[in-house]
């Protein structure tokens, strides 16, 4: 593997469905939304990119793709959304102070990380070597996870753990937690990806 960093861009991805594909094709399980979607040229360059959450239940997640990178807007259900306070103390971060320009804007650093507490959205390529975490919603006892998961992401490459704000759990490989990018709700059921001006 280069030595170039691996945190931006089509290379991630392409280093994240290797890395899923490699333990079992996890990734492949989680579709791309295309509604919505600006043209493939305009996706190159970077352009926002529209979501219709209105099909998405409690408990469930949509993944969009945004500048090449695997977007996840999870509809986290209040007994989620309860939880979230008591794993702080697990936590590498759990005030999302780290390199706040470049993982938490403003109006996501609280303890939801997210503008509704209903939804979390946030980049789904863990923070340490690029590889696609994996959906571990249903807290408790299960394979490579405590007895006490209370619910979150499993990255099956190195065993890094987030919870469902997308917090790194401590001691583990990835430094930092999920990143949250730009984003703006256009109604109560429209979110626009990468741009976040009005909020
Ligand atoms: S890439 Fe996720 S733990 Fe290593």
């Amino acid at each position: 593997m280069s030595d170039q960093p691996v945190d931006t861009g089509k290379r991630t991805w392409l280093i994240a469905s290797t890395c899923a594909g490699a333990v079992g094709g996890v990734a492949a399980a989680v579709p791309f939304v295309s509604s919505f979607q600006p043209s493939e040229r305009a996706k190159a360059a970077g352009a926002p990119v529209e979501v219709d959450i209105s099909g998405l239940k409690p408990g469930e997640k949509l993944t969009v793709e945004w500048r090449g990178k695997p977007v996840w807007i999870v509809r986290r259900t209040p007994a989620q959304v309860a939880e979230l306070s008591k794993n702080d103390a697990l936590l590498a971060d759990p005030k999302s102070e780290r390199k706040p320009d470049e993982l938490t804007p403003a109006y996501a650093r609280n303890e939801d990380r997210s503008i509704k507490p209903e939804y979390l959205v946030v980049v789904g390529i863990c923070t340490h070597l690029g590889c696609s975490p994996s959906d571990k919603f249903i807290p408790g006892a299960q394979s490579s996870l405590p007895a006490d998961w209370p619910g979150g992401f499993l990255c099956p490459c190195h065993g890094s753990t987030f919870d469902l704000a997308g917090r790194v759990f401590k001691d583990k490989p990835a430094p930092d937690n999920l990143p949250v990018p730009p984003h703006m709700y256009l109604s109560d059921t429209r979110l626009l990806i990468g741009e976040d001006k009005k909020a």
